[in-house]
């Protein structure tokens, strides 16, 4: 599974891509706003740090804001594509979006089509030649549904037509919901630094550490008092 980090913020995406596990980044603009910096700011500063740490191909995700109508969208994408290669334009899953991803996906635009809540709503995506479709995990549980089942619903009818849309998961909310959307199969998650932070913790892991450091101190002072 792909792992990409959802924030806007550059210290907790260098954190996280120094590590050599990180495969993109994707905003929206609640993250960007959180920044309080200039949106196209954010966006090379991310591009830049990527670019530093990640040697594979990578995504960095930034979301168009005026949706009024295609034309505006397009428009938009076709300016942020320009910013960098890697940018993968985000475009919300309604019917002008779905139009603008149809003709941007014929121009080789990268489009991640978000605030999909359906498996309906991401067969109409991947029909219009999305790159990614991004199912809102969290969200579907906050509202009674099952999230996870949803991204296994997905992934069920894109293998069913042999789909080239990848399905990216967002709205992680605990480090379970990575487990469990690796479980289903799905191609990339996007997780909050926090969230990715816990895929890291076990208390197994630190009490074994701390023997094995303890163990190897004996040891090492035993063999010195014999020498
Ligand atoms: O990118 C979408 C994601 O950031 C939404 O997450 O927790 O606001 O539902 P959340």
């Amino acid at each position: 599974m792909k792992i990409y980090l959802d924030t806007g913020n550059v210290q907790e995406i260098e954190e996280a891509a120094k590590l050599g596990i990180l495969d993109g980044v994707t905003t929206n603009p609640t993250l960007i706003a959180k920044e309080g910096r200039d949106f196209k700011t954010v966006v090379k500063d991310i591009v830049k740090i990527m670019k530093k740490y990640c040697k594979n191909d990578f995504t960095v995700s930034a979301e168009v804001t005026d949706t009024s109508s295609s034309e505006k969208i397009i428009k938009r994408a076709r300016e942020l594509a320009k910013i960098d290669s890697h940018i993968m334009v985000k475009i919300p899953l309604i019917p002008v979006g779905i139009e603008a991803v149809s003709v941007l996906s014929k121009e080789k635009i990268k489009t991640n089509v978000t605030l999909c809540f359906s498996s309906n709503q991401a067969l109409l995506a991947a029909k219009a030649g999305a790159t990614v479709v991004s199912p809102f995990v969290g969200r579907v549980d906050d509202e009674g549904f099952d999230g996870i089942e949803l991204i296994s619903d997905i992934k069920t009818i894109f293998d069913n037509y042999n789909f080239k849309t990848e399905i990216l998961a967002a709205s992680i909310r605990s480090a379970r919901d990575a487990r469990d959307c690796s479980l289903v199969g799905c191609d990339i998650a996007t997780i909050p630094y926090g969230v990715f932070s816990k895929m890291f913790y076990n208390p197994l892991t630190n009490i074994g550490l701390v023997k094995f450091e303890h163990d190897w101190d004996d040891y090492q002072k035993k063999l010195k008092n014999c020498n």
